[in-house]
């Protein structure tokens, strides 16, 4: 196994539609891209990802579960369950390891349904409306670790 620290990617419902989906509010861009820009940016930046996506949030909350002891971090769009998974939340709190939210929109510019979030209590930073760059720029926060603090 690699001694680089390995970082899991989770996109929630709905994200295997990217690229057709509202286009004009997730772009054009697919999951196929969202998975490629991850795996470059983790060789830049010497760490490994794994990039799974589904439409249950049991599925979500197993492979969070399967992060602890085996991932030093979760990058997470959660999609819809963002606004609803108190499931997602207690997983996520259970690993005890970094996250980082993203979203492709900015989720405050639209519905106030969108507005609250059961993970970004408990996550050490939250992006949005940067487009998929946001995954980018989450795994290159997790490589920085705490030094910007
Ligand atoms: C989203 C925003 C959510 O409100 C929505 O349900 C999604 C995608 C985003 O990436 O902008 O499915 O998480």
């Amino acid at each position: 196994m690699s001694d680089k620290p390995h970082i899991l990617v989770l996109n929630g419902p709905n994200l295997n539609t990217l690229g057709v989906r509202e286009p004009e509010i997730y772009g054009h861009k697919t999951l196929a891209d969202v998975e490629a820009l991850c795996g470059q940016m983790a060789s830049q930046l010497g760490l490994t990802v794994t990039c799974r996506q589904s439409n249950h949030e049991g599925e979500l909350v197993t492979w969070i579960q399967e992060a602890y002891g085996s991932a030093s971090g979760i990058v997470i769009n959660a999609g819809a369950y963002t606004h609803t998974s108190i499931a997602i939340h207690d997983a996520l709190k259970m690993t005890g390891l970094p996250v980082i939210e993203v979203h492709i929109s900015n989720v405050f510019a639209r519905e106030t349904f969108r507005h609250h979030s059961y993970i970004s209590p408990i996550a050490r930073s939250v992006i949005c409306g940067c487009g998929i760059d946001g995954y980018g720029l989450a795994l290159r926060t997790l490589a920085k670790g705490k030094e910007h603090e």
